[in-house]
């Protein structure tokens, strides 16, 4: 993993909601901490001796370089991630990466909408906070079964341009697609995050309502497929264009998993699809893109992710 870790310290913690905790990091020597753009994550190293990594997005304000601010949900099926980091008390030292982000504020757009499910309101909050301080017009739909399962409810309900959707709430409050998304406007940008159900539920409703694919911009916690329809298909071989190394890559494995068997240093974080930590540019041969993050534009452009996808043609050459 191509990880430079910053050393932090949590120097806040509190439970948001039963399930929900809040974290607030910091450099342990009091320095400033490098610098994000709403919608960033960081990957944590959760557990070092297990190797356990996650990504989690910066839900603080992007002009608080004093700490970040995480929110981490316990899932029911975690595998040692939001578990470990339910565990952490204030004083406890934590490895993080600098920000990434492939889920910035568009800047050619006018108005935002936001739209949060559950503990997908994490880097849609940074984006309120940013556009607050750009002055820029927002609506933040933020959907949740009950108020005892939102977590940042006191600030969410300060924010005028929030929209609060509960489950299990009264009819005046449901989302209504018609007003509350509308028909399409080239000067608006739709932001999702959330559950996959939710962000499906989401994205269909959208591009049914004829907005372009380009003005919706989403981020997944969780890989839509499972790695076996990523790796699944019939082999082909790798060729990278610095070194001139040929790989062979066969069913059941990725590009990433024989790139880095074979000693290559190549970018890489979640290894599910979801980051784009492993994105590199293709030079020759057909791809056969599997991820759920670039965009038809940046397929075009040649970009493709190592850890998700694989190739039509016999042999594909990356730009590594
Ligand atoms: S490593 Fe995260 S998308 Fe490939």
């Amino acid at each position: 993993m191509s990880n430079e870790w910053l050393d932090t310290i949590v120097v806040a913690r509190h439970d948001a909601t039963a399930r929900i905790v809040v974290l607030d990091l910091v450099s342990p020597a009091g320095a400033e901490l490098p610098e994000f753009a709403a919608g960033a994550h960081v990957d944590v190293l959760v557990d070092g001796a297990a190797g356990l990594v996650r990504q989690y997005s910066l839900c603080g304000p992007p002009h608080d370089r004093a700490r970040y601010r995480l929110a981490v949900l316990a899932e029911e099926a975690s595998r040692g991630g939001s578990l470990g980091m339910h565990r952490l008390r204030a004083g406890d030292r934590l490895r993080i990466s600098r920000p990434r982000n492939r889920f910035g504020v568009s800047d050619q757009a006018r108005r935002h909408l936001l739209m949060a499910g559950g503990i997908g309101v994490t880097p849609l909050l940074a984006m309120a906070h940013e556009l607050e301080a750009r002055g820029a017009e927002y609506t933040l739909h933020h959907f949740a079964r009950s108020r005892p399962d939102s977590a940042f409810l006191d600030e969410l309900e300060q924010n005028p341009r929030v929209r609060l959707h509960f489950d299990d709430g009264p009819d005046d409050q449901r989302f209504i697609s018609a007003t509350d998304l509308g028909p399409p406007d080239p000067d608006t940008a739709i932001y999702v995050c959330g559950p996959g159900g939710f962000m499906d539920f989401v994205i269909s409703l959208a591009l049914g309502a004829g907005w372009p694919a380009e003005a919706i911009h989403k981020e997944r916690f969780a890989p839509v497929e499972d790695a076996a329809a990523h790796t699944a298909g019939t082999t082909f071989r790798v060729r990278l264009a610095k070194t001139g190394g040929e790989y062979e890559v066969k069913d059941g494995e990725s590009v990433l998993d024989v790139l880095l068997a074979g000693g290559v240093d190549a970018p890489y974080s979640c290894q599910q699809g979801i980051c784009g930590e492993c994105i590199v540019r293709v030079l020759a041969g057909e791809p056969d893109h599997r991820d759920d993050i670039l965009t038809d534009r940046e397929r075009a452009d040649g970009m493709f992710t190592t850890c998700s996808s694989r190739a039509h043609s016999p042999i594909l050459e990356l730009d590594l």
